[in-house]
């Protein structure tokens, strides 16, 4: 029996496009979901009759769902359907603190290096039991959601199993998998125990299709295919390189809002008065957790100040690190070494009236478009990432151009490179050349290189990303 609801398209991801928190008075706030997913997916219409189906991630969630059972008002979700789930907590917290983020999300990153190690003791077997109940309640949600021969585009490494899984309850689903992260390289991915190695990829292949950002994570998921399973089987592979949406930042980021961000933030940088020319600026914008790479990146930073004095009371570091993940302890601890290395440049280098590290916490969409408009340079240095939609945003917003100083790990290197200054994100040294390179970089070439950079970060806009994937899932099959 098909819902009453029942959509023709559906998306299910772990986060929404909003989540709730409490107040002090115990009124419940609405509040727009972050990073490179939910922005991408932002594309599905308001107006459309997409349903979106995802996890209620904590308690202001939780309480949402009872209110609505579940189908939160489209007033809050800028006019799309949402489904949200509600998923036991020790469930929710096995599935997504447990295998996502400790376990899946340290493989596709390469972030394991001794002594950081995986274990697979007990106590993951018990989060992947989570995981799987947690998928299987997408599963279900989806498939009482889904009309006759619907097209179901699942997000991510959060939902590995749900394309299986769903396959069974529902064979006439047409049924789409993306991964927005990096695909592990083979060896690496075998680190994982080969029966859960074997679940996730024959979870994924329960896809008509499966897709990625890079041909590189695409490659690297097919190495891993032909190796634990022999092939791919049925399953098609797909690219869809996710762009910047050029009309809604240009028009995002000139609203009062942002120019009084932009003001605050001139101040915060100092320096342009009578005597002194305007400081340059090296922008970053990051969640933090580790495979953003934010502390070697400020070591970097150091290095240039420490070389090259010229520098002194000239630039200033802005860094925006907006904490993610602190239910665990090794993303909270990497959230204070960031803010110990910032404070400690300022202290050995600062003066009275020069401030080397802006250093802000606190996630705020306004101000980090304010910081776009200032780059001078902007920098991208992350281990390794799926595509990293900073380095395609900045050129795009930055109001005089901006030099980019991009990691070659990350998937927007593909697109990016040859306009970027490009670094070896472990390489301290060479990222600080980068960045002095950046910041004398010659106003005609800066120009050049912005234009560029900006038409292909942008060539593939986020409606075009996932009508293009919607598209390809509905051609018959075998084409
Ligand atoms: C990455 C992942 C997304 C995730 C986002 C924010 O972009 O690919 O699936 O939503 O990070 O992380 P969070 O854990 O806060 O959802």
């Amino acid at each position: 029996m098909v819902s009453e609801h029942a959509a023709q398209v559906l998306v299910a991801s772990n986060r929404g496009p909003v989540s709730y928190t409490f107040g002090d008075d115990g009124t419940l706030t609405a509040k727009r979901g972050g990073g490179g997913l939910v922005s991408g997916l932002s594309a599905i219409g308001p107006g459309t009759d997409a349903v979106w189906v995802c996890a209620a991630l904590g308690d202001g969630d939780r309480e949402a769902v009872r209110r609505t059972d579940g189908r939160i008002d489209p007033a809050e979700t800028g006019g799309r359907r949402v489904r949200m789930l509600d998923i036991a907590p020790e469930v929710f917290a096995g599935a997504y603190n447990g295998v996502a983020n400790s376990t899946l999300w340290f493989v596709h990153h390469l972030l394991y290096q001794t002594p950081l190690e995986p274990s697979f003791g007990p106590e993951f077997r018990a989060q992947w039991a989570a995981y799987e109940t947690y998928n299987r309640a997408f599963a279900e949600a989806l498939a009482d959601e889904a009309g006759e021969g619907a097209a179901v585009l699942v997000q991510d490494y959060h939902l590995a199993l749900v394309p299986g899984m769903l396959r069974a309850l529902r064979p006439d689903l047409r049924i789409g998998h993306f991964s927005h992260t990096p695909w592990a390289p083979v060896d690496y991915f075998r680190m994982l125990p080969d029966d859960i190695a074997r679940q996730l990829l024959r979870g994924i292949l329960g896809a008509d299709r499966a897709a990625f950002l890079t041909h590189r994570w695409a490659e690297a998921f097919r190495a891993c295919c032909a190796s634990l399973l022999g092939g791919t089987g049925d399953t098609r592979i797909g690219v869809h390189g996710l762009g910047a949406d050029a009309d809604f930042l240009r028009e995002r980021a000139h609203r009062p809002d942002v120019d009084e961000r932009l003001v605050a933030l001139r101040k915060e940088i100092g320096g342009g008065d009578a005597d002194t020319a305007p400081r340059k600026t090296i922008v970053r914008v990051d969640r933090t957790e580790l495979s953003k790479n934010i502390v070697r990146g400020l070591h970097a930073y150091r290095r240039l100040l420490t070389d090259r004095p010229e520098w002194h009371e000239r630039v200033v570091h802005i860094a925006f690190a907006y904490p993610s993940r602190q239910d665990l302890a090794v993303y909270r601890d990497y959230t204070a070494e960031v803010s110990r290395v910032a404070q400690q440049i300022n202290s050995d280098f600062g003066t009275d009236t020069w401030r080397p590290v802006i250093l802000h916490v606190k996630d705020d969409f306004a101000r980090s478009l304010a910081a776009y408009r200032l780059a001078d340079v902007a920098l991208v240095n992350p281990i390794r990432d799926g595509m990293n939609l900073v380095a395609k945003e900045i050129p795009v917003v930055s109001d005089h151009g901006c030099a980019l100083v991009l990691s070659r790990e990350a998937g927007a290197y593909e697109e990016l490179g040859e306009d970027a200054l490009v670094v070896n994100p472990y390489d301290i040294t060479a990222t600080a050349s980068a960045l002095h390179e950046a910041l004398t970089m010659g106003p005609d070439e800066r120009a050049e290189r912005t234009k560029r950079l900006s038409a292909a970060a942008t060539a593939l806009p986020p409606q075009k990303w996932f009508l293009d994937q919607l598209e390809q899932l509905r051609a018959p099959r075998g084409e």
